[in-house]
């Protein structure tokens, strides 16, 4: 006798505490709902940028000021000091003809010198079938080589055999 008011009371108590659950989560969808409205909250959900993986050598100033200004625009990034990161791009298989101080890995692509984030953003969103993309030598004006004079410069896209196409200018 003794045991079923006991057993009522914790059931009801689960009940009350699932109600509150539930009507805490329509509460706070319906608040989403109408604040944002279906569209405009789905659009609101931010999109997650892939990790950064930069490959440099210890006394590359511009290298570090690139992952600088990558985590300012929004990536999380961690550098690998390499001794020679040569020994990296060949193991990336970045052309030849496109290597300069630093080589970058974000979501299975290569970036390869001082590509600006904006540029890396949207190719990430194109989800291209290319190798990555790269800004050959660099560029005074570039993103980590902000104290040279600014010269016009050209962001590469390119293909596993080293062909490239003209991806944005800066
Ligand atoms: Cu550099
Ligand atoms: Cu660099």
């Amino acid at each position: 006798m003794t045991e079923v008011p006991s057993i009522t009371r914790r059931f009801s108590r689960r009940q009350w505490i699932g109600l509150t659950a539930a009507s805490a989560a329509t509460v706070a969808s319906l608040f989403a709902y109408r604040r944002f409205g279906r569209g405009e909250a789905l659009a609101a959900t931010p999109v997650t940028l892939p990790e950064v993986t930069l490959y440099s050598e210890k006394d590359c100033p511009c290298c570090h000021k690139w992952a600088a200004y990558m985590q300012a625009n929004g990536f999380v990034l961690s550098t690998v000091i390499v001794a020679d990161v040569n020994d990296k791009k060949n193991e990336l298989n970045v052309p030849d003809d496109l290597r300069t101080c630093h080589t970058a890995q974000v979501g299975g692509y290569i970036v390869e010198g001082h590509v600006p984030a904006g540029d890396i953003k949207r190719f990430l969103s194109e989800r291209s079938v290319e190798r990555g993309l790269a800004v050959r030598g660099m560029p005074g004006g570039s993103p980590g080589m902000e104290s040279d004079p600014k010269v016009p410069y050209e962001v590469l896209a390119f293909r596993a055999d080293g062909t490239t196409r003209v991806f944005a200018r800066a």
